[in-house]
């Protein structure tokens, strides 16, 4: 059997308002991302997923989308995009966009008509609303001057479609085929497991993101995604679909992914188990016997960087932990998903100033909740200058850089041999060596407490989770630590790859 692409990808996630700034206005632009494919193809990433870079008021950095078809200026033009497309696949990376299909902006022309009162059947109006909060803090309601209320699960700029109108179902297929004919290699879909209400709006005792909820994972939204896998099949080249499935159960996760619907959901488990080998393990095999393809993700721009969480839960262990895990992440069969800045090591910025902060999520809850701009500061290229290489010399970025991120940059890392970025380097191109001959499955092998052994064909990887020194298990040689060894000992926070004996 041919193995698709996307099985065992490394995708990199670029945040493009955090990436780099091309233009010089201070906010990350895709002439900025196309300038630095050659360090992501060198890197040595299989594939880049693009946030959001359409036209859009911005109320949710992008997710509220005024126009699908185009490019917002701030970001550049529908030729930028092309021309980066072209490079991209020169240097043998794929292109991932996302879609945004629970909701548009509320400057979109449908919802401004719908204010006007035409075609409302294309979001959801009711006179009175429900119980529902928004994701971000506050109703989900918002009362117009002619008393009607329209549900946003979001910002009250990014209203809800209605998916039971069929209008949405063709307007969909229409965008997908518009960046399909681009030569978009696939599609992150935003809110994979919204889409569709349940009938009737009934009020609801838990907000949070459950498997089935009259808000989330309702059946018919399968039939969505099914006739997208149509669509896809009918292009050539593998395109594909991952979507952001937020979900209590990696059964429910399963549906997303059945033959005829999507190829990828992402797998937040990891993500949210704290610092165990019990609770890894657990998430290891709970994915690869729920889904057929799995994915592994350990930061995005929606949650604390990996670094910061591991080093909250213990301090001084943040960046040791960060790299255990991707290691043994990186092992594992099926496709990892990286977060921009994370081969830097960059830690999540807790101290932005209120008035900086920008995330709907801060405003909306009034600063109670502290938001995701922490993780989205943009990106330092180099150890000086204003921006640390991130905009043109003198121009401020959109989010402040600590001072920190001077030792952080890009160009402080490319030449050390000790640095986070060169351990990144290292892992993904042993990967790559490896990858194409080791088989879709895994073994455990017995280790001792605190600790993970598993094999893959011919490779071993160790993790040691537990506050003592372990033994290794027994090798053929060492072909990758994420930290310094001690001789046949794997010390605290350190994973390792192996060579079998045989
Ligand atoms: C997804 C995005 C997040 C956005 C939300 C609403 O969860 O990843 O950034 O705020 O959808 O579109």
């Amino acid at each position: 059997m041919d193995i698709p692409w996307w099985r065992d990808a490394v995708v990199y996630e670029i945040y493009v308002r955090s990436f780099a700034d091309a233009s010089g206005d201070g906010v990350g632009d895709l002439a900025g991302v196309r300038e630095h494919l050659p360090y992501l193809a060198e890197l040595g990433v299989d594939a880049i997923w693009l946030t959001p870079f359409y036209p859009s008021p911005m109320a949710d950095g992008g997710y509220d989308v005024a126009d699908y078809r185009g490019v917002d200026p701030l970001f550049g033009t529908l030729d930028d995009f092309e021309s980066l497309v072209t490079d991209a696949h020169r240097l043998g990376l794929k292109v991932l966009v996302d879609v945004v299909p629970n909701h548009s902006s509320s400057e979109h022309p449908w919802f401004q008509a719908a204010l006007r009162g035409e075609h409302r059947d294309r979001y959801i109006f009711r006179a009175e609303p429900n119980n529902w909060q928004s994701t971000f803090s506050g109703p989900a309601w918002t009362k117009l001057p002619d008393g009607q209320y329209y549900l946003h699960l979001f910002a009250p700029g990014q209203p809800d479609f209605n998916w039971r109108n069929p209008e949405i179902h063709r307007e969909f297929l229409d965008i997908l085929r518009f960046w399909l004919d681009r030569g978009v290699d696939g599609f992150r879909i935003d809110v994979a497991m919204g889409l569709y209400k349940a009938k009737g709006l009934p009020d609801i005792q838990d907000q949070s993101f459950k498997s089935v909820s009259p808000i989330w994972g309702q059946p018919e939204v399968h039939e969505v995604y099914r006739s997208w896998r149509k669509l896809l099949d009918g292009y050539p080249g593998e395109r594909m679909a991952v979507g952001e499935v937020w979900t209590d159960s990696s059964e429910d996760l399963a549906l997303y992914v059945r033959p005829d619907e999507l190829q990828q959901s992402f797998n937040f488990a990891w993500l949210q188990a704290p610092w165990s080998s019990t609770a890894f393990k657990k998430v290891i095999d709970d994915t690869l016997a729920a889904v057929p393809f799995a994915t592994w993700v350990l930061s995005n721009h929606d949650v604390v960087r990996h670094r910061t969480r591991y080093d909250t839960a213990d301090p001084g262990t943040g960046l040791m932990r960060a790299k255990a895990a991707l290691l043994t992440m990186l092992a594992l069969p099926g496709s990892a998903y990286l977060y921009q800045g994370e081969e830097l090591g960059l830690p999540e910025v807790k101290d932005l100033p209120p008035e900086a902060r920008q995330d709907p999520v801060f405003i909306q809850s009034k600063g109670e909740l502290v938001g995701r701009d922490g993780c989205r500061v943009p990106l330092p290229w180099s150890a000086d200058g204003a921006s640390y290489g991130f905009s043109p010399d003198g121009v401020a970025p959109w989010l402040p850089q600590p001072a920190t991120f001077a030792a952080l940059s890009a160009a402080t890392q490319a030449g050390d041999p000790g640095s986070t970025l060169t351990f990144y380097r290292r892992a993904l191109a042993c990967r790559r060596e490896l990858v194409g001959s080791l088989p879709y499955t895994l073994e455990w092998l017995d280790s001792p407490e605190g600790a993970l052994f598993f094999t893959r064909g011919s490779l071993i990887c160790a993790l040691n989770c537990g506050t003592e020194p372990v033994r290794l298990p027994s090798h053929g040689g060492v072909l990758l630590p994420s930290g310094p060894l001690d001789g046949d000992l794997l010390p605290p926070d350190t994973a390792v790859w192996l060579r079998t004996s045989s």
